[in-house]
């Protein structure tokens, strides 16, 4: 029998071990294995939990890290961000790095290594000439992956996203595995490192051209990801790239990094001002994310009245009475916007997605213009390009519900049930807060109320833990 407050203590040590973050639908699984950590290390459940409360016992969190992590990853995943690292990200360090002939690359969380061996191969494949020093480090809490990249033996199945060329010039195939070249092996060392702890020597300033931390930043608390932020900020050489996942953000105005645009995805540049140290963990606020810009596609116009009426008339479910208010005169990006969200409703998806693509050319950063436009793709059957739209809309607006609700469904609909609970997870949080004028915009007639009801029902049907 196993006491609520031990799996309490014990997620609170986790919290405070390995800076991790679990919510109430975890309970049952820290229960488990609480149980079986403290019978397979011989002690009693108060015993262990004793021994884990003080700092010296690393081979035990070696250990929660291999039960209780996610690590999955594979060669080239989230393809646009490493076209953006080929073709305009590394050629800039390239240019930036012409008289050292140096470049250094990171992976925070890196998993069994496919990521930090993808920047490799990415640096090899667009250097000058054999003459620069590429060096990547990749880091993971869990000793299990570090030994596993290592290794760097991979399955078909890891390099499914790999581009034929790529597999055929970096990869033997060896007892039905595919064994990377050692000449991208020698450029990637690999160590063990937990990211909640002090480390000074891995985030000394100016160091990396390019840093990764992707997919590691959900499972973290607050603390330790603005820590972790600062950190990596920091170690970027003025001008470096940071990289994340998907699902993780740091709003579009992030301390000392620059958001940037391109091959549609998002990540940042460390801006040329100097960053102020990384502060401990205890003096860390929680990241507060800023909106993006909004620039007025033509200087307003007087149409404020035509706007109202045009949202009341979309709030009664009057669309084509909408549309006749809107579609001659919308001029402003809001009316602009939600003309675009008229046009979908209306079944127009191609006109509709030719305005999300115009507000998007005049502001690459405003998230509603994201959404409207992933809205229209999906309506259209374009669902690859509606997820990566949705994506930068949540990525831009980390207090935007309605992406996350999107991508939740669709993680649904594909069986990505773990996926699709962390999405509606998110989606029912921050469906409270939700400006009222952007769920009659994208509700798609449904209220706060219904929305929500809506999110309960797929989280429990998803069934998986969260
Ligand atoms: C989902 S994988 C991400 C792999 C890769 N970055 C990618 O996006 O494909 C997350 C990794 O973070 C690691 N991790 C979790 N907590 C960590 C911590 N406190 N310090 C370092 N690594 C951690 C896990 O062991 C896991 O391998």
């Amino acid at each position: 029998m196993i006491h609520e407050s031990d799996v309490a203590q014990f997620r609170s040590l986790l919290s405070a071990r390995l800076g991790w973050v679990f919510d109430d639908n975890d309970v049952a699984q820290l229960g488990t294995v609480l149980r079986r950590r403290s019978e397979t290390t011989g002690m009693d459940r108060s015993s262990y939990l004793a021994r884990l409360t003080r700092v010296d016992w690393e081979d035990e969190l070696s250990e929660l890290a291999r039960e209780l992590t996610i690590n999955e990853t594979y060669f080239f995943r989230h393809g646009e961000q490493f076209r953006a690292l080929g073709q305009t990200v590394l050629p800039d360090r390239i240019r930036e790095r012409a008289n050292q002939r140096v470049l250094r690359m990171l992976s925070v969380g890196c998993s069994s290594g496919e990521e930090a061996y993808t920047l490799a191969i990415m640096a090899r494949e667009v250097q000058p000439d054999p003459g620069w020093i590429v060096s990547v480090l990749g880091l993971d809490a869990s000793p299990a992956m570090i030994e596993r990249a290592l290794i760097a033996r991979y399955s078909s199945w890891s390099l499914r996203e790999t581009p034929d060329a790529i597999r055929q010039r970096w990869f033997h195939p060896r007892d039905s595995l595919y064994e990377l070249e050692p000449a991208i092996r020698e450029l990637v060392q690999f160590r063990q490192h937990n990211v909640a702890a002090e480390e000074r020597v891995l985030w000394r300033a100016d160091q990396y051209d390019v840093v990764f931390c992707r997919n590691l930043l959900m499972y973290l608390t607050s603390d330790v990801q603005a820590t972790l932020i600062r950190r990596m900020t920091r170690s970027l050489v003025p001008g470096g790239y940071l990289f994340l996942g998907h699902t993780d953000s740091l709003g579009s105005r992030p301390e000392g990094l620059e958001p940037v645009h391109s091959h549609r995805t998002f990540y940042y540049r460390r801006a040329t001002a100097t960053v102020a140290p990384a502060p401990r963990m205890s003096q860390v606020p929680p990241p507060a994310p800023a909106s993006p810009p909004r620039i007025p596609l033509t200087a307003p116009r007087p149409t404020a009245a035509a706007y109202e009426r045009a949202l009341t008339l979309l709030r009664d479910e009057r669309f084509t009475d909408a549309l006749g208010v809107l579609e001659h005169v919308a001029s402003t990006q809001q009316e602009m916007l939600l003309l675009g969200v008229l046009l979908t409703q209306a079944g127009r998806f191609s006109d509709a997605e030719t305005i999300g693509r115009r507000l998007l050319d005049t502001d690459g950063l405003y998230a509603d213009a994201h959404h409207q436009l992933a809205v229209c793709l999906e309506g259209g059957g374009s669902t690859d390009g509606a997820i990566s739209h949705y994506r930068l809309a949540a990525y831009l607006d980390p207090e935007f519900a309605m992406p996350r609700l999107r991508l939740g469904l669709l993680a649904r609909r594909r069986g990505e049930n773990r996926v699709a609970g962390i999405e509606l997870d998110r989606a029912l949080e921050l469906l409270r807060q939700e400006r009222e004028e952007r769920i009659v915009l994208f509700g798609g007639g449904f209220g706060r109320i219904a929305l929500t009801t809506l999110c309960r029902a797929e989280l429990d049907a998803c069934g998986v833990r969260r």
